[in-house]
Formats: structure tokens, C-alpha cells, sequence
């Protein structure tokens, strides 16, 4: 078990595109550890997903998990522990939802963000077979979020409202 720190804002890997994996890649024992270790490192940390570039590692590959049930984000559909290789975004609706989001890159802070509210992704899964998922609200938001990662981009980037960032414990007393 190996928990890797979590890269803050400011690092400059954060900040690089990250570059695709090769379909050789994919199945090798780096990719493999590494994925071990993001898989260690989310649930040390908490929380719903972590892309590569949060652990040093500048590739196209993030981990999501979704526990579902009742939220703060409202009620969840589940989602297992799932890998994404390579992803594509294609917005379906460019009508917007908002979200206050977190990051563990950014810790301590929420700021409001409104994304596309209906995606498709198409990625390759953890053994390299192509996938196609679509996505409404709340998880169109989260895979958004997880997959601006992979092209140097953090949510504060897109809050459009910067009076709409707040510590947690603001969050929670004024804007919840
Ligand atoms: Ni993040």
C-alpha cells in the first residue's frame, strides 16, 4: 500500500497537459502500480476522483468513485471504482448546472462552478478496451472536473463568481 502526496495548487505538474498513454502502457506493471497507488491514495484522502497529474504523473488516466446515497451534492447514483485512460469529453447539452466543488488539490476550499449539464465520455478502461459513458448533472460534473486535470486546468479556473469561493467552513455556514 503506498499513499502518494497529493500535489497542491501551484505545483507546476499541475499545470501541464498531460500526454496519452500507449496502448502498451496500458497493461504494464507501472501503470499498474501507479494505479494502485492513485486507488491508496483517493481513499487515504477521500474523495471522488484523482487524475495522474495529482500524484506527479503527467497521463491521461484517472480514477473515479462514486459511493452514492444521500450527499451534500444530493442524492448519488453509485459508481464502483472505475479507471479512465485517455478520455474525450464531447458536451451533449451546453446548458450549464452549478456545483460547488472541491479539490484535493486545493484543500480547505469550495468555489461554485457551472459546467456543461450533459456529456458523453469515450475513454479506454483500465485494460484498454474502448468505453462509452453519458452523463447527466452532478457526475457530468465530476468526470468534467477529473478530466480538466489531464489538461493543466483546476476548477478555481472557471469560477465565474470570484465571491463564490469560500474556506469549508464558510461554505458550510453561508452558501450550503
Ligand atoms: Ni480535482
Amino acid at each position: 500500500m503506498t499513499i502518494r502526496r497529493v500535489l497542491r495548487l501551484g505545483h507546476p505538474v499541475l499545470r501541464q497537459v498531460a500526454r496519452p498513454l500507449s496502448a502498451a502502457e496500458i497493461g504494464s506493471e507501472r501503470v499498474r502500480q501507479l494505479l494502485a497507488d492513485m486507488v491508496d491514495t483517493l481513499h487515504d484522502y477521500g474523495g471522488i476522483g484523482l487524475a495522474a497529474p495529482q500524484v506527479g504523473e503527467s497521463l491521461r488516466l484517472a480514477i473515479i468513485e462514486i459511493a452514492g446515497g444521500p450527499t451534500r451534492y444530493g442524492d448519488l447514483a453509485p459508481m464502483p471504482l472505475t479507471v479512465f485512460v485517455n478520455p474525450r469529453v464531447e458536451v451533449l447539452d451546453p446548458a450549464t448546472t452549478g456545483c460547488w466543488e472541491g479539490c484535493l488539490s486545493v484543500p480547505g476550499l469550495r468555489g461554485f462552478v457551472e459546467r456543461p449539464r450533459h456529456v458523453r465520455i469515450d475513454c479506454l478502461d483500465g485494460a484498454g478496451t474502448p468505453a462509452t459513458l453519458e452523463l447527466r448533472g452532478f457526475a457530468a460534473t465530476v468526470f468534467q472536473h477529473e478530466f480538466d486535470h489531464l489538461d493543466g486546468r483546476l476548477y478555481v479556473d472557471r469560477i465565474a463568481d470570484p465571491a463564490l469561493l469560500a474556506f469549508d467552513a464558510e461554505y458550510e455556514r453561508y452558501h450550503r
